[in-house]
């Protein structure tokens, strides 16, 4: 059996060969555009309606599986090289144009969401899951190449990796929970403890980085926190490697280097998506008023992403240029920034990256009070080695640092916190048993889907969203 995306590239000398797909379009009664998954492209199927019976001629409509078998020719039409003069049809599954809601026609992203199931048969949604594939690809290939290992940290933990406290609780307790006045006893609970979703396998991962030198762990995290936006999902896929003896500058360069590799791999290998693509976010922003429209189409901003170096501030420095903006002297930011050692929002991020620089830019050097507590503290014991990548259009992409490798300087700053040193008992004991410098950093994944795909809200980048009040399919 063979595939569109290799029809398409084979010479046709009237072969025979048979197809199976789902019918895009039918159009004259005679050409089938069919579609495998295996390429945004369709392979032009032409009938011989004359001598096809009247029953399975209706039943050849959009969304119906079918397996094709004829000649593959050359095609005398414009749009395509090839095509198939079907002789032979087999009809598997039909669609009632009546009810199957995937027509050929536009439908607005959210009427998508509502039929998640169905989506993935729309040119858009096939573009973006064979994109985020590919990348999936290019960051195992990126960091075997470099000689890391991957590692499968847990899901189920009983540690909050980012002090946070945004997270699921994982528990068989059921009665208990709806018992409020009875204190819960986690002793009786199925892990005999207090345990929930991951919402980072960091910790997890510096532990092998201390044995294995290099390390990356990519799998689904967690976050139970309650923000509706087009960048948050409760359940997201992060990628975070982990390095021994790196510093925060070895951490920053090879950040850069991963994204833009993994960039590159789908600049060449996703090609057709990639202009597919292009041409709906410029159709998209033909809607919007001008001054809105960005200046780039999405393969240019990729390209320029791969080729232009990242833009490097330390927090003071861009506080400095936030205080002094438009923006902020005009009050025209929600949350005006006044002091040194406010936590950057999504509104200054963005201001940096799109209005001030125009590129990537790396922030280091962040207070210490609103960041993590295993990130290192520098000398000026105020600041942490801390990293956070902004893109344009999306924000925060990565976030990262160097890690506190001192047992004393992180058991201090663990107190200070309020976070509990008996449970991390062993990643402290990591700093008392052949401690280390290392770093290490996360990447969003669907963050990054975005940004390649062009896509707007982070809902449409993942097969089956999950956000607050939402996790159907
Ligand atoms: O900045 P975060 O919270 O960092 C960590 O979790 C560290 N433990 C990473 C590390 O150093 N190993 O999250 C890292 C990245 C963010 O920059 C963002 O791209 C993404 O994860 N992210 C989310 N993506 C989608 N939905 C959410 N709710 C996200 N929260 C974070
Ligand atoms: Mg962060």
């Amino acid at each position: 059996m063979i595939k569109i995306i290799d029809v398409l590239k084979t010479k046709p000398e009237g072969q025979v060969i048979t197809v199976q797909g789902w019918i895009k379009t039918f159009r004259g009664n005679r050409f089938i555009a069919l579609n495998d998954g295996s390429t945004i492209n369709n392979l032009q199927c032409v009938i011989d309606y004359v001598n096809l019976n009247e029953i399975t001629l209706k039943k050849i409509t959009t969304g119906t599986s079918i397996k094709l078998q004829g000649e593959l020719i050359k095609s005398l039409g414009k749009e395509q090289s090839v095509e198939l003069k079907v002789t032979k049809l087999k009809i598997f599954g039909k669609a009632d144009p009546e009810k199957y809601p995937i027509q050929p026609k536009k439908h607005s992203l959210e009427f998508l969401r509502e039929k998640a199931h169905l989506r993935i048969r729309t040119s858009t949604f096939s573009a973006v899951a064979r994109i985020r594939s590919s990348l999936s690809f290019a960051i195992h290939d990126f960091f075997k190449n470099k000689n890391f290992y991957c590692i499968h940290t847990p899901i189920i933990t009983a540690s909050d990796a980012e002090g946070a406290g945004e997270m699921f609780r994982v528990t068989t307790l059921e009665n208990d929970f709806l018992n409020k006045k009875k204190e819960v006893d986690y002793s009786n609970d199925f892990f005999g403890k207090k345990t929930h979703l991951t919402v980072s396998g960091q910790l997890e991962a510096e532990t092998y980085a201390m044995g294995l030198g290099n390390v990356y762990t990519f799998g689904p995290t967690f976050r139970a926190e309650n923000s509706n936006t087009s960048r948050h999902l409760a359940e997201f896929w992060m990628i975070e490697p982990e390095m021994a003896f790196y510093d925060l500058n070895d951490n920053m360069k090879l950040a850069e280097e991963f994204i833009k590799n993994i960039l590159s791999y789908i600049l060449i290998n996703c090609e057709d998506d990639l202009k597919f693509l292009d041409k709906r976010l410029n159709d998209e922003e033909k809607n919007k008023p001008k001054i809105e429209r960005s200046e780039m189409s999405l393969i240019e901003k990729i390209n320029f992403v791969v080729s232009n170096k990242f833009k490097k501030i330390n927090y003071t420095e861009a506080i400095k240029i936030l205080k002094n903006s438009k923006p902020n002297k005009k009050k025209k930011f929600k949350y005006l920034i006044s002091d040194w050692g406010t936590d950057l929002q999504s509104e200054h991020e963005r201001y940096l990256v799109e209005k001030h620089f125009k590129c990537p830019v790396i922030i280091y050097d962040y207070p210490a009070d609103i960041k993590a507590f295993y990130m290192k503290l520098n000398d000026d014991n105020k600041t942490v080695r801390a990293m956070d990548i902004l893109f344009p259009g999306i924000g925060e992409i990565v976030g990262g640092s160097q890690r506190e490798e001192n047992f004393e300087k992180l058991k201090e700053r663990m107190i200070k916190m309020e976070i509990d040193i008996n449970e991390f008992y062993w990643y402290l004991e990591l700093r008392k048993f052949g401690t280390a410098p290392h770093s290490g950093f996360g990447l969003g994944f669907e963050r990054l889907i975005l940004f390649a795909t062009g896509m707007t809200n982070i809902r449409d980048v993942i097969p089956y969203p999950r956000t607050p009040q939402n996790a159907s399919f």
